[in-house]
């Protein structure tokens, strides 16, 4: 892929309906420009910045979608909570190479006269982990990104790591779906103490701030432990969860060590393997995974 330098800091176009966002990206691609997505619930920072960098490399315009999804939240989340910043993300998205902000209101998006009465659910990704500790919002996120590559159409999209289970639940949807949409992994940007970005750590004070970094030391435990020769699952995950257990400000939710590519737990690790945990500090739930070769 050849990589193209962006022009960064000319203000982002921003656009708040449907039909706008699906013109301005077939008029891109009708003038022989290719189309770079990058799907967000806004609250930008540096891992946001290291997407919509990474896109704007390789595709000639970027669009970046700011959009705060109902449907992923259960009762009782924290979407009337979540961040709403949309001058300060255009501005990152602005700095970063963007072009282009989709930024539409909720009615846009799931009309009040019209309710949704069609999501997308993908089977057994969707059964484990973030789907079992929260019921309902993968199928939330499947069906709002299905609907942002039917409007977008051909292009690539970009995703973290971070969310590994999201990552891999949307490039099942997208190739189930025939959805003509590349989609691209982009490695997990992490702070100075290893802990990674999240638009969630804003919640965090300063004490859980420090405390929080104790999801990474406990991945990179389990790193430890597998490399060390372990190959059954389960001490791995045993060894992550009393990391967790030693940070008295911790919950865990749940440690896991999976096969990375359909997050099933195997008999012996094998190949790529994908380590994940969630853990609540305070009132805050954050999820980190890293990736390692058994
Ligand atoms: O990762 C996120 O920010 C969201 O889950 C996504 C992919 C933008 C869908 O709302």
């Amino acid at each position: 892929m050849p990589l193209r330098a962006p022009s960064r800091g000319a203000a982002v176009e921003v656009v708040d309906t449907v039909d706008g966002f699906r013109h301005a990206l077939d008029g891109a691609r009708a003038a022989g420009r290719s189309v770079g997505l990058v799907p967000t619930m806004g609250a930008l920072h540096a891992g946001h910045a290291s997407l919509i960098e990474r896109a704007a490399h390789e595709c000639d315009l970027v669009a970046v979608t700011v959009f705060v999804n109902p449907l992923q939240f259960g009762p009782g989340e924290d979407l009337a909570a979540y961040p709403r910043e949309l001058e300060a993300d255009c501005a990152v998205a602005a700095a970063t190479g963007a072009h282009l902000v989709f930024a539409p209101p909720v009615q846009e998006m799931y009309p009040p006269d019209d309710p949704i009465g069609t999501t997308v659910t993908v089977g057994a990704l969707s059964e484990t982990l973030e789907g079992a500790a929260r019921p309902g919002h993968l199928a939330g996120v499947a069906t709002v990104v299905a609907k942002l590559f039917a409007v977008a159409g051909p292009c690539r999209a970009y995703f973290g790591e971070k969310d590994y289970q999201q990552l891999l639940v949307v490039r099942k949807m997208a190739r189930d779906l025939g959805f003509p949409v590349g989609v691209v992994a982009c490695p997990t940007v992490r702070d100075h103490d290893g802990l990674a970005l999240s638009s969630r750590n804003a919640y965090l004070d300063g004490r859980q701030r420090q405390a929080a970094a104790v999801l990474h030391r406990a991945l990179s435990r389990g790193v430890d432990v597998v490399n060390a020769g372990e190959r059954r699952p389960q001490p791995v995950t045993a060894a992550m969860a009393a990391t967790i257990a030693s940070e008295p400000m911790a919950e865990l939710g749940y440690a896991a060590a999976v096969d990375a590519r359909d997050l099933t737990v195997p008999e012996r690790l094998s190949g790529p393997v994908r380590l994940l945990v969630a853990a609540r500090i305070g009132a805050t739930r954050l999820i980190d995974n890293v990736g390692m070769t058994a």
